[in-house]
């Protein structure tokens, strides 16, 4: 009994140490020290100028304007690394012995001083931004995403060692093949799209320039060969460095807008919009500090997912404070774990579609919690309480509605009866609508208070939805036991069109 007792106790010991040990660390990756400990010799930030000055008075006003300008953080500090660093710029006209020029420069650059806000990030959802869309399909090169959103000219021709899916080109309308069979035109009309809000692998030619297909690009987790991820660019815009600038919504809302996450818009819509609309210019961004009538009258994005609000702690994991998962086509509670595919990257240079349920680390009922503290600064409790008990309704009720569609696509494609080229049926196309696009302002509307967007361009949309794929699932069950075969049938399917959903 004793010695059992004591078995247990050691395996509880040994857990401990063992989580102790898998905390992520910025050590993880050795080229955080070296960075850290670099000093070249020999150069100063006044030697770039001399040349910088006059190529690029643009950057480099933006730079003296910086806090980092005053704190005696220049060019040097970020752009000079170790000559045998995997982000050397190697042509670079100025360089020392031990020394040269990075153009690409990662998030692992700042993390020699900011490294709290680093990690960070590293553990939100943002974080997986780029390398989720790119594992999604095992071929790293994310041409699986890119289909399911019609950018058929980002695949290499029907080639199957190209594309990484033996059956990449299959099903698809001619007619999007243009590009095939022209590598070049191929990779870079993705780098328009989903790389500059996602972030895509940065890759640099012979002398270390970065490639066109990836840069320039603020994408939010952009991963560089030094495994550095993210662009903390994506808020504080070069060369400014600006905390107030990313305070500001406008911040948020060069990714967080159009027809399936309006954010942007839900926002503007909402009261708190409202008010910051008509209020803008006694709004006070230069500080984090919240105080009511002082700095702000109703809070923006920042302040609720961000802020030091109320006495909460400021903090760069935006998925902290989110008790569920409202892009997803089911939503599911989140759980205690950080995020991982950062993580995966910054260690081993792995792509990995990352934790989708990461969230607080102490889960999300502390999420919510903390989410309410933000409102208790101006809300009473009765006010919060119903508010949310709202909210999670919507979602519940939201999860029911998809319940429904899901039964029905998968009968079908049980059946045979949806078609294999999935953008060319009505079916599949509603489906992919009521959750992608509606579904998500059903829920991202009522949780940020905006009711046209919980209900018109929500509730409203998904339900219509439903009775659309409800009439195609009808016909096509009926004709299939009339004529048998499912092939025949989406063949003799009278032609639906379905409007597009934005
Ligand atoms: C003797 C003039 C000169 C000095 C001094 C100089 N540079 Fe440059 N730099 C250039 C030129 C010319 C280019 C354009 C080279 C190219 O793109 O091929 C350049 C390009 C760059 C680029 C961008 C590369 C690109 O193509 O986007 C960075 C970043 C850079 N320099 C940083 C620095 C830093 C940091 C210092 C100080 C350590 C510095 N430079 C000092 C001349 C200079
Ligand atoms: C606080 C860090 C930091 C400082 C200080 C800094 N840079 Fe940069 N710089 C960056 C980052 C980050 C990027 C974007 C890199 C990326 O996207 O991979 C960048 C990009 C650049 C680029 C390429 C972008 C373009 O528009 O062509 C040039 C050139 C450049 N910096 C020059 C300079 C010069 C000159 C100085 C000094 C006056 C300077 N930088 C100071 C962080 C810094
Ligand atoms: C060599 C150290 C160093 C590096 C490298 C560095 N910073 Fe800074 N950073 C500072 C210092 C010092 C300040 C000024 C603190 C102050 O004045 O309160 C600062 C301030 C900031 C601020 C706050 C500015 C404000 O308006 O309050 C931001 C944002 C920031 N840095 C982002 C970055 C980013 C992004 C990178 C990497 C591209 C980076 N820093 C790299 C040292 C550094
Ligand atoms: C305008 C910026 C923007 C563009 C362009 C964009 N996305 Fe997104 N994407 C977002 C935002 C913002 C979210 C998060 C939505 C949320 O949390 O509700 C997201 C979410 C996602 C998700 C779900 C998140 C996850 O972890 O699984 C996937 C997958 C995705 N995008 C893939 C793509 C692909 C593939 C493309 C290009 C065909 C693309 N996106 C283009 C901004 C963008
Ligand atoms: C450069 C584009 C970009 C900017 C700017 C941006 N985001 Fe995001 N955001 C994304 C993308 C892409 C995702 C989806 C990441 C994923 O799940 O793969 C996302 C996801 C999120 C999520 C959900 C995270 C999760 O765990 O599911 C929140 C919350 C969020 N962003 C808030 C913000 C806020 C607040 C701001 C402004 C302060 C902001 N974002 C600025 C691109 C951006
Ligand atoms: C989603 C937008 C967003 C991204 C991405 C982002 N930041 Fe920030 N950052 C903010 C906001 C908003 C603030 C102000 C927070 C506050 O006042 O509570 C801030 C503040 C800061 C500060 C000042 C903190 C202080 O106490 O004054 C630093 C330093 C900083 N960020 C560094 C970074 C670094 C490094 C990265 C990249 C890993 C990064 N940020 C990425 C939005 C962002
Ligand atoms: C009044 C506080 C508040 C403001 C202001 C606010 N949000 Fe939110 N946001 C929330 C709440 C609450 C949720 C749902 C949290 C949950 O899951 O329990 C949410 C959810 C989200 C999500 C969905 C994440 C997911 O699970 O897919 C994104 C993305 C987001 N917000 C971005 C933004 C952006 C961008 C802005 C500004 C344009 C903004 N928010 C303004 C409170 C706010
Ligand atoms: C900095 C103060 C502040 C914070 C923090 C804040 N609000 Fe508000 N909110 C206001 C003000 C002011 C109004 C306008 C009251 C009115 O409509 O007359 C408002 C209005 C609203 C409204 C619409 C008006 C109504 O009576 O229905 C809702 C809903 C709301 N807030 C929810 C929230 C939620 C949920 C949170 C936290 C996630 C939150 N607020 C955080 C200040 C704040």
């Amino acid at each position: 009994m004793g010695k059992a007792l004591r078995v247990v106790l050691f395996a509880f010991v040994a857990l401990g140490f063992a989580a102790a040990g898998n905390a992520n660390s910025l050590k993880d990756n050795p080229n955080y020290e070296i960075l850290k400990n670099f000093k070249p010799q020999g150069i100063t930030n006044k030697q770039c100028l001399l040349c910088h000055k006059t190529r690029d008075r643009g950057i480099v006003a933006g730079w003296q304007h910086s806090k980092h300008a005053k704190a005696g953080v220049g060019c040097v500090n970020c752009h000079v690394v170790p000559k045998d660093y995997p982000t050397a710029f190697k042509t670079h006209p100025m360089q020392g012995s031990t020394w040269t020029v990075q153009v690409a420069v990662s998030s692992l650059t700042c993390a020699k001083c900011h490294p709290e806000e680093v990690v960070q990030f590293m553990n939100s959802g943002h974080a997986r931004a780029g390398s989720q869309w790119l594992a999604a399909n095992k071929s790293g090169h994310g041409y699986a995403m890119t289909k399911l959103s019609y950018n058929y000219e980002a695949m290499r021709g029907d080639n199957p060692s190209l594309n990484g899916h033996a059956d990449m080109g299959k099903g698809i309308d001619p007619a999007f093949k243009v590009n095939q069979n022209k590598p070049d035109l191929a990779a870079n009309s993705v780098a328009n799209t989903c790389v500059q809000c996602h972030g895509a692998v940065i890759t640099l030619n012979k002398q270390g320039l970065p490639d066109p297909d990836v840069w320039p690009s603020d994408g939010m987790a952009s991963l560089y060969p030094d495994g550095g991820v993210g662009s903390c660019t994506a808020c504080h815009s070069r060369h400014t460095f600006s905390a107030a600038e990313a305070r500001q919504p406008g911040a948020c809302s060069n990714c967080h807008l159009g027809p399936d996450h309006p954010d942007k818009e839900i926002f503007d819509s909402s009261v708190h919009g409202h008010i910051f609309e008509t209020n803008k210019e006694d709004y006070d961004f230069s500080t984090g500090k919240q105080i009511p009538m002082k700095t702000l009258r109703a809070p923006t994005c920042f302040t609720c997912h961000m802020s030091d609000v109320n006495g909460l702690t400021s903090t760069h994991n935006i998925s902290q404070r989110l008790k569920w998962n409202l892009w997803a086509p089911k939503s599911f509670a989140r759980t205690k774990g950080d995020e991982t595919a950062g993580w995966a990257w910054y260690k081993n240079r792995k792509l990995l579609r990352g934790n989708s349920k990461a969230g607080n680390s102490e889960g999300p009922k502390t999420a919510r919690t903390q989410m309410k503290h933000v409102c208790a600064m101006c809300h009473e409790t009765t006010f919060v309480k119903n508010y949310f008990i709202r909210v999670d309704a919507q979602i519940e009720l939201y999860n029911e509605y998809n319940t429904i569609a899901d039964k029905m696509f998968t009968e079908l494609k049980a059946k045979g009866l949806i078609r294999s080229d999935l953008w060319s049926d009505p079916f599949f196309k509603l489906y992919y609508y009521s959750w992608h696009h509606e579904g998500r302002r059903m829920r991202q509307g009522a949780a940020m208070a905006s009711p046209d967007y919980a209900h018109w361009h929500g509730a409203f949309e998904v339900m219509q939805d439903i009775r659309e794929m409800k009439s195609i699932y009808n016909s096509r069950i009926k004709l299939l036991e009339k004529i048998k075969d499912p092939k025949e049938v989406l063949k003799n399917e009278a032609p639906v069109s379905v409007a597009p959903h934005d």
